[in-house]
């Protein structure tokens, strides 16, 4: 199942537009590096299918083709989607590091890029809340900054989980995706209220573009929107059947700074 997905390894162009915007990322986050170091970044977003786990990827393996030894972890335990973009096994992985009191060390997986290494959600749980704590987390990636230069954690949105918050605490840094021209102002705002009350180490906003679809509030009736997706649950399995696998998207476009995102169809692809 998850091997029939071709890696997103494989549809990453150097020369591509997004890979441009990419490194401008990256590069961003370095240039405003401080003390203690930004090593440790959350990628969450306002509501669901903003570009989450697509922008981690893509970073991820942006910042390990640069030379970087780097660590990428679905810590979204309900809608976990970094298995599908390496095309890996979803077990064993985070579930199994929480829950099983087993190292992290042993679920982490070598990808296809040397500095790259991900470890996957695991485990479908029925109850993603009661797996997800946040301080044992924090506690990984702290341990694991000392082996790699950058640690990105992709997770669920902030608005409908609280867990991207509770994350957002134990790491150096949350980045905030937002689909550009879709997701209201408003939404945004809250997000980042959301983000910032606590302890405010949000480091900045991706915009991310999705060429060709209808506002997403059209797909998702996000205000409502039941996040925690069960084993068995239709919407699951939906998407599991739903056609084009989900690490091969007709275009991808990203900005690592406010304004017009370009739309770059096929442009990923070598
Ligand atoms: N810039 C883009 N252009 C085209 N498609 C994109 C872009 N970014 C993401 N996508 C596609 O949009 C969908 C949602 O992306 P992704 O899964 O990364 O979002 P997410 O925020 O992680 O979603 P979720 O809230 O379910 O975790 C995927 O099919 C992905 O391939
Ligand atoms: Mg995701």
């Amino acid at each position: 199942m998850a091997r029939e997905y071709v890696p997103i390894i494989d549809y990453y162009g150097i020369e591509s537009p997004v890979a441009t915007e990419m490194r401008r990322l990256l590069h961003n986050l370095r240039k405003r590096e401080v003390q203690p170091e930004l090593k440790s970044i959350l990628l969450t977003s306002a509501t669901t299918g903003e570009g989450k786990s697509t922008v981690s990827a893509l970073l991820a393996i942006t910042a390990a083709r640069k030379g970087f030894r780097t660590l990428l972890i679905d810590c979204d335990l309900r809608r976990p989607m970094l298995h599908r973009l390496f095309a890996l096994d979803r077990q064993h992985g985070l579930t199994e590091a929480l829950s099983d009191g087993i190292q992290i060390k042993t679920v982490i997986r070598k990808t296809a890029l040397e500095n790259l290494d991900v470890v996957t959600a695991g485990a479908v749980t029925p109850h993603p809340t009661e797996v997800f704590d946040a301080k044992a987390i924090g506690a990984m990636v702290n341990e694991q900054k000392f082996y790699y230069d950058y640690v990105f954690c992709d997770s669920p949105p902030v608005i409908p989980v609280s867990d991207p918050m509770l994350l957002a605490q134990e790491v150096d840094g949350a980045l905030l995706v937002v689909k550009a021209g879709a997701t209201p102002r408003e939404i945004v705002i809250r997000a980042k209220g959301i983000l910032t009350s606590n302890q405010n180490n949000l480091i900045g906003v991706v915009l991310n573009n999705v060429k060709g679809t209808l506002p997403y509030y059209y797909d998702y009736s996000h205000y409502h929107y039941d996040y925690s997706i069960k084993p068995g649950d239709k919407n699951e399995s939906d998407r599991q059947k739903s056609g084009a696998p989900r690490g091969r998207p007709d275009s991808w476009g990203a900005s690592s700074e406010p304004g017009p995102s370009a739309n770059h169809k096929k442009q990923m692809r070598r």
